[in-house]
């Protein structure tokens, strides 16, 4: 792309940035990430990008999930340990239900700016600036905590790599070795879903024991012994993008170094925007948020802008609606697509458009809604004739009381119990597996209908 520059997001208006105070702190931090290795490299987020245009035909799925935010004093080794663990399950679940190769992607090492519904917080009739991620302020609700920090960059980006290197060791280094999907389900606590989960893993040790007595297992050996895991966060901070941003040497393309694949959040997807101007030079692939207020003809321009080539792949659109509304908006957002004859990758967000406020205070989503939205996404695209093409959650492997009902139903009473979310709250990993069994229920159900059509 010749008409771009990593800085040309400067020139252009932009909305939920933190206006840093000390120019000269930002300028030095700038200089320093600038230094620093990139975290990911340009082949992985190609090969990234091929997965996601299979997923964009119905060759393979994509599982995107982790925290809404991450956050410098939740970071741990088991944290990040039992969320790659359930989406694991998860992807598990997935393959094995629906017979369909699952793109894994974390929200995870690096998904630490958040957009904001307001500006500033009241609370007791003190009114401070809004929490704005632990890459910018801090949680606490004090004057100093709310003032943007640039050097908390620097943090952030030592827990990216230390997170991201944990990552690869688990993904190659045995932990995620298919023989062991049985020890995946130790720390499950019982359930109806935890037992089909035994089920169906002991189904799968069965058939790799007849797979190894056969003498099938060796020539697939590395695949089954190791997982492609990637990473993925709103490209929020834009001067912490920029800094980490590179040239591939060998395409002499732009790289974004801080994650495999980066987003565009519902709030700040304005086409003339500096959001939309720095994601639409970098060869990741890049996400867009669709929630309800997106207008057909802004999408044909984010399309023509942010995917110019028209590359499958390089695009997902990730709806977010909410339940009941997905009927209303999916359908005007699909036809337009396919005027446009453009190749996008269709995802759902059944999180972000469900949040409530619950009697008890509590920012909650209803787990029910949750599952409602999932059901209207795949009902739209069989009406559509159109590919579901993954789903995008907020979940955690801790077992937090955040978002209501579920299997082991959590009430509005217990969500006080273990609230940990520094912003959206979390599926658990109980209701992150029943989350993955309907979801593949409802894929199995459309293959096998376009399947019953095709022959
Ligand atoms: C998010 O994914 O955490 C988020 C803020 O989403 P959206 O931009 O869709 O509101
Ligand atoms: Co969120």
């Amino acid at each position: 792309m010749t008409d771009w520059q990593k800085s040309g997001w400067r020139r252009k208006p932009r909305v939920q940035m933190p206006d840093y105070t000390d120019a000269d702190a930002l300028a030095s931090v700038e200089a320093r990430l600038s230094q620093y290795p990139p975290l990911v490299f340009a082949g992985e987020a190609r090969r990234l990008k091929d997965q996601l245009g299979e997923a964009a035909r119905g060759e393979a799925f994509l599982l995107q999930g982790g925290d809404c935010a991450e956050s410098f004093a939740q970071f741990s080794a088991d944290a990040i340990r039992d969320t790659f663990k359930v989406m694991l399950q998860m992807a598990m679940v997935l393959t094995y239900g629906a017979k369909v190769p699952v793109i894994k992607v974390g929200r995870m090492a690096g998904q630490f700016a958040k957009p904001r519904s307001a500006p500033t917080e009241v609370q007791d009739g003190l009114e401070l600036p809004s929490y704005r991620g632990d890459i910018i302020n801090e949680l606490d609700f004090t004057e100093t905590a709310r003032v943007p920090d640039p050097e908390k960059m620097l943090q952030a980006y030592t827990q990216a790599a230390a997170t991201l290197n944990l990552l690869r060791a688990f993904s190659t280094g045995g932990y995620a070795d298919v023989h062991k999907v049985h020890q995946w389900t130790l720390g499950f606590t019982d359930g109806e879903k935890a037992e089909k989960y035994r089920e169906m893993a002991t189904r799968i040790s069965d058939t790799l024991d007849f797979m190894k007595a056969a003498g099938v297992d060796s020539d697939h050996a590395e695949t089954l012994r190791s997982v492609d895991f990637y990473t993925s966060h709103e490209a929020l901070l834009l001067e912490y993008e920029e800094a980490l941003t590179r040239k591939d040497s060998t395409s002499g393309n732009w790289l974004a170094g801080s994650g495999h694949m980066i987003w565009i959040g519902d709030r700040t997807r304005q086409p003339d925007g500096a959001h939309v101007e720095f994601a639409r030079g970098v060869l990741n692939p890049v996400g867009l948020k669709c929630g309800p207020s997106m207008e057909t003809d802004d999408l044909k321009r984010l399309l023509g802008t942010l995917n110019p080539g028209n590359e499958s792949g390089r695009l997902t659109l990730i709806a977010r609606f909410g339940a009941g509304k997905v009927g209303e908006h999916l359908p005007r957002l699909i036809r337009t697509v396919e005027q446009e004859g453009a190749y996008v990758t269709w995802v759902c967000d059944p999180m972000h458009g469900n949040t409530i406020k619950s009697s008890s205070g509590y920012k909650t989503r209803p787990f029910d809604a949750v599952l409602r939205e999932v059901r209207e996404f795949f009902a739209v695209h069989k009406a559509e004739g159109t590919i579901p093409g993954g789903v995008h959650f907020e979940m955690t492997g801790q077992d937090v009381t955040e978002c209501t009902g579920g299997v082991r139903a959590v009430s509005d009473e217990d969500l006080s119990d273990r609230y940990h979310t520094a912003c959206d709250p979390r599926l658990n990993a109980s209701q992150s597996l029943e989350l993955a069994f309907l979801v593949a229920e409802e894929l199995s159900a459309l293959r096998e209908e376009r399947h019953a059509q095709a022959v």
